[in-house]
């Protein structure tokens, strides 16, 4: 089976991090996100993957070449963004695959454990033009509302609304018949959330829903960005591209971890990246060449490359830019984010709640 890979994105609720590297090529559990895509894929038979391309495009072929993880790649770059519906047209062009089979089409952001053989079996006995997968969220408004009728058809879908109707969302995983994918208008912006999957409902075509509640998170915030490596190391969600064995701490050749330290809860230690004595490291990730220093706390935290974090500081949320430097004795909390280069003087900044 053939896949098309939405990566075009720019990933603005990830900045700092994405200024340099797209959301998709951010290290997680010690490789690219897309390693861990690229390999469920393949686990899941599929030979051979379209990436369709637009925000620094030039990046994704220079990581993973044309072939990776067990699967061979090609590339679709857009001139300008076409949006999510339009980059699907747009790859479709690479694809070899004939009009009636099945292509799996991913969000570049998503980690998802679910039975993607299921969701095609189910696309193929059905007959559908689009099969989706579908989970279910506390929050659905955040997300594409999809209801479904008893039979598993889809009967509508609202993208980002305020008025769900249900907290059945779309997991960003769709089987499209090939010859659907050929209702999409060419070279023109369009949003298969907003437009290609409405306009296939009402007239009358059959889209599917495969409901399925595994493993699943969209790691397009810093919070969730910072759970899914943390999930990979612990190993609540399998991923032969994990470069180790699942446990509590993931650390690459090179990082230097005192016995002195604690460091735990799913935390990646980058290569040379360095933790000092007495500082305590929870559910974190560590780029290369950080550094945290004896007495610190760092929580649920990304410290990008060459980031430091000074004697006795505390971190809890936070994200740090590439070498971004926090004084000794500061607090920082609550989803604050240092822009690359920016340095903190000593206790600079201290949260405090009141009691
Ligand atoms: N090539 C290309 N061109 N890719 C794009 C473009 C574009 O213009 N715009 C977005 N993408 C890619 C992103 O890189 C990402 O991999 C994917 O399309 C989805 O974009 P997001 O920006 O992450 O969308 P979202 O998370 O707000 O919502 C989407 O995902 C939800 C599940 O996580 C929607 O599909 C929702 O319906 C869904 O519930
Ligand atoms: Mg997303």
């Amino acid at each position: 089976m053939e896949a098309i890979l939405l990566v075009g994105g720019q990933g603005t609720r990830l900045r700092p991090l994405t200024i340099s590297t797209p959301k998709p090529l951010l290290p997680t559990a010690g490789v690219p996100f897309l390693a861990h895509q690229l390999a469920r894929a393949r686990d899941a038979g599929v030979e051979r993957i379209v990436f369709a391309t637009s925000y620094r495009a030039e990046m994704f072929e220079a990581a993973f070449g044309t072939r990776a993880q067990g699967v061979d790649l090609a590339y679709v770059s857009e001139a300008r963004p076409l949006g999510t519906g339009g980059a699907i047209r747009n790859a479709a062009a690479a694809l070899r695959c004939g009009a009636d089979e099945p292509v799996l089409i991913l969000n570049g952001d998503i980690l998802s454990g679910h039975d993607v053989p299921a969701q095609v079996a189910l696309h193929e006995k059905s007959g559908a033009d689009v099969t989706l997968h579908l989970t279910e969220v506390d929050d659905p408004s955040r997300f594409g509302c999809v209801p479904t009728d008893a039979d598993g058809r889809v009967t509508a879908f609202l993208e980002k609304t305020s008025r769900p109707v249900t907290n059945q969302i779309n997991a960003g995983c769709y089987v499209f018949r090939r010859s659907a994918i050929d209702t999409i208008r060419k070279d023109e912006v369009v949003s298969v959330e907003r437009e290609t999957f409405p306009s296939l409902i009402s007239s009358g075509r059959v889209v599917m829903g495969h409901v399925e509640s595994a493993y699943w998170l969209d790691v397009g915030t810093p919070q969730a960005f910072v759970r899914g490596s943390c999930d990979l190391v612990l190993g609540r969600l399998a991923s032969s591209a994990m470069p180790g064995e699942p446990g509590d701490r993931l650390t690459l050749n090179g990082a230097v971890v005192s016995p002195g330290a604690v460091v735990r809860g799913g935390t990646t230690v980058g290569r040379g990246a360095v933790v000092e004595a007495g500082a305590t490291v929870l559910g974190s990730v560590l780029l290369d060449d950080s550094f945290v220093a004896e007495g610190a706390t760092v929580r649920d935290s990304v410290l990008s490359r060459g980031a430091r974090v000074g004697p006795g500081a505390i971190l809890d949320g936070v994200i740090l830019g590439d070498a971004a430097v926090v004084g000794p004795g500061n607090e920082l909390r609550d989803g604050l984010r240092v822009w690359p280069g920016i340095e903190l003087p000593a206790t600079a900044v201290r949260f405090s709640t009141d009691a």
